[in-house]
């Protein structure tokens, strides 16, 4: 079964949207096999975010993970990653279609929300960066 990984940002946490972005991924059918609230340290922000570091936005975009409790889950089900970026809506939230998360939710494209992986490769990466072996729990449904 495909997994992704799936981050509430600290203005997710702040604003109280936690709840409304399990749900909705609850909903379309998804099942959340890991999940929890944490503060994420520098050294773990420069490396999730290790790809833009030659961008201008790289400071804004570390010090933003960091500033506040973020929500880091594992989910998992068909086709999830490509899925849970369409219900995300576009990184811009000013270009994200109403009905998406961050259509409906998000103002700016620092503070968008929520974060999702872009590609199986990313998945993969992202999962073993913000979880331990002990904290992966896969399961099939029996009801
Ligand atoms: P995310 O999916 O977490 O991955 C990279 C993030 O960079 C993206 O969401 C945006 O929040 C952020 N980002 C992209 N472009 C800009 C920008 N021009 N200024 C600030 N942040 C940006």
């Amino acid at each position: 079964m495909e997994k992704t990984f799936i981050m509430v940002k600290p203005d997710g946490v702040q604003r109280g949207l936690i709840g409304e972005i399990i749900s909705r991924f609850e909903r379309k059918g998804f099942r959340m096999e890991s999940g929890k609230l944490m503060t994420v340290s520098t050294e773990l922000a420069e490396k999730h975010y290790a790809e833009h570091k030659e961008k201008p936005f790289f400071g804004e975009l570390v010090n933003f993970i960091t500033s506040g409790p973020v929500f880091a889950m594992v989910w998992a089900g068909e086709d999830v990653i490509a899925t849970a970026r369409q219900m995300m809506g576009k990184t811009n939230p000013s270009e994200a279609a109403p009905g998406t998360i961050r259509g409906d939710y998000g103002l700016t494209v620092g503070k968008n929300i929520v974060h999702g992986s872009d590609s199986p490769e990313s998945a993969e990466r992202e999962i073993q960066l913000w979880f331990n072996e002990e904290e992966l729990s896969s399961y099939e449904k029996t009801i």
